[in-house]
């Protein structure tokens, strides 16, 4: 199998029976999701993207990529949110880990950088200095085309890029991701005449990483995204079963809740892999912005493992016991290192001649199980290969089960209207036009 779910570890948390229970509940869940009769279900066409996506613009990215890897030395990707996380977590995720810090001359892609996640100053003209005199693009991406962070990185790299090219020659470097109709930014680019993708009406942000969105970003670095696509599409295929004896998707999704239900309100989402570390940020947005709502929800958060085991594994193992893991691991690395011989003691004889994925994988094991001894529940997701083909299965069976379970926890997973708060704070702050009222009040109180 393309991915293993094993739930063994929970067999002192939660009954078979209690599966069994929560059937009807999953019943209904599925029917809500498929049958688009549940909260928000305008945003679920991610369901069957895999499948059915836009094969003409596939290839203008293909294009786009190829374009980009033949005149510019770095891409740089802007956009926040569910607008830059996903890429980042499959550049990271298929490339070796310091690719970015390669030289030109050893790297067969462009370097991607992401900016216009964050309003730092110091960050963009870090960019800026990273970038050098080298040849670049850009790469915008925003759904609704009037995100503040990406607006302001965008506005320093169209003016570089025109400092630099000229402003026509510009306009063949710069690449829009947006909404089709609406936005400043699609207005923009059909105005300065950008090549323009799409992010589709019924794909919400943090799904979108298998549409223009991800795939642009993810090709220029030499990711293999048909194989992407094909990982999904089997995923798409292999879950769609609401049977939870025959839908380990489904299960995970279920365990969770049970989890969820008896006071395990905290899942940390471990990898034993730094190139890992961004998949982790991925599911963050994905679980975070689902099912954090009404007042519930289940925190998301990750653990970078053995690096974290030496911070807060102390936590993990001892304290407050309302947090479940859940492992993702690959079963076979990209590359290996075997523990050299030595003359010299220092204790680790035992260990030379062995592999250090062999030592990685005794480390989860042995973690793992001392977890669950201090009383953290821990579910392992496991796929085989580092690949384009088990990346996309894996993004799918996350996607799929956060579907069903934040309908089993009562919420709208499709939504995120919590995320208007700041932004409305931040404009009354800065003085936007139409926000005099709030401007005052803000003020006042700080
Ligand atoms: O999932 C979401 O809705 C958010 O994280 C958005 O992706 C993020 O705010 C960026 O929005 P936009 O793509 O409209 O710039």
């Amino acid at each position: 199998t393309t991915l293993s779910f094993d739930k063994s570890k929970l067999s002192t948390f939660v009954d078979e029976e209690e599966l069994a229970m929560i059937q009807p509940m999953v019943n209904v869940a599925d029917e809500m999701l498929r049958q688009r009769t549940g909260a928000g279900a305008a945003y679920t066409d991610w369901i069957k993207l895999p499948t059915e996506y836009d094969k003409e613009e596939f290839a203008r990215i293909q294009s786009a990529a190829e374009k980009i890897k033949n005149n510019s030395k770095v891409l740089v990707v802007i956009g926040i949110g569910g607008s830059y996380l996903g890429a980042r977590a499959a550049v990271d995720f298929l490339n070796e880990y310091f690719n970015s810090s390669y030289d030109d001359s050893e790297r067969e892609f462009p370097q991607i950088i992401f900016t216009g996640n964050n309003i730092s100053g110091q960050y963009l003209n870090s960019v800026i200095k990273l970038i050098g005199d080298r040849d670049f693009s850009v790469n915008i991406i925003s759904k609704s085309g009037t995100t503040t962070e990406p607006a302001i990185a965008f506005r320093v790299f169209k003016q570089m890029l025109e400092d630099k090219y000229g402003v026509n020659e510009a306009k063949e470097r710069i690449f829009a991701t947006t909404d089709a109709k609406r936005g400043s930014l699609k207005t923009l680019a059909d105005d300065q005449g950008y090549e323009e993708f799409v992010v589709p009406d019924g794909v919400g942000g943090r799904f979108s990483v298998l549409t223009a969105v991800g795939l642009l970003p993810i090709a220029a670095a030499g990711g293999d995204i048909e194989q992407l696509m094909a990982g999904a599409a089997a995923a798409q295929k292999d879950y769609a079963d609401a049977d939870l004896q025959k839908n380990e998707a489904y299960q995970y999704a279920a365990y969770r809740n049970i989890l969820y239900r008896k006071g395990y309100t905290t899942e940390l989402l471990i990898n034993y892999e730094p190139t890992l570390v961004q998949f982790g940020e991925w599911w963050k947005q994905l679980q975070g912005e689902s099912e954090g709502k009404d007042g519930k929800g289940i925190f998301p958060a990750s653990g970078n493992f053995s690096t974290d085991l030496h911070s807060f594994g102390q936590y993990i193992q001892e304290g407050r016991r309302n947090l479940f893991e859940t492992l993702v691991r690959v079963t076979n690395p990209t590359s290996d290192v075997v523990i050299p011989e030595m003359e010299a003691d220092d204790g680790l004889e035992y260990l030379q001649g062995k592999t250090m994925s062999y030592v990685n994988r005794m480390a989860s094991d042995g973690t793992l199980l001392a977890h669950v001894d201090g009383g953290v529940p821990n579910m392992v997701v496991e796929i085989e290969q580092q690949d384009a083909y088990h990346l996309g299965y894996m993004i799918y069976f996350f996607e799929i089960a956060v579907g069903i379970s934040g309908y089993l926890n009562g919420v709208n997973p499709f939504n995120q209207p919590g995320v208007e708060a700041y932004k409305k704070n931040m404009f009354g702050l800065l003085g936007k036009p139409g926000y005099e009222e709030l401007t005052a009040a803000l003020r006042e109180r700080l």
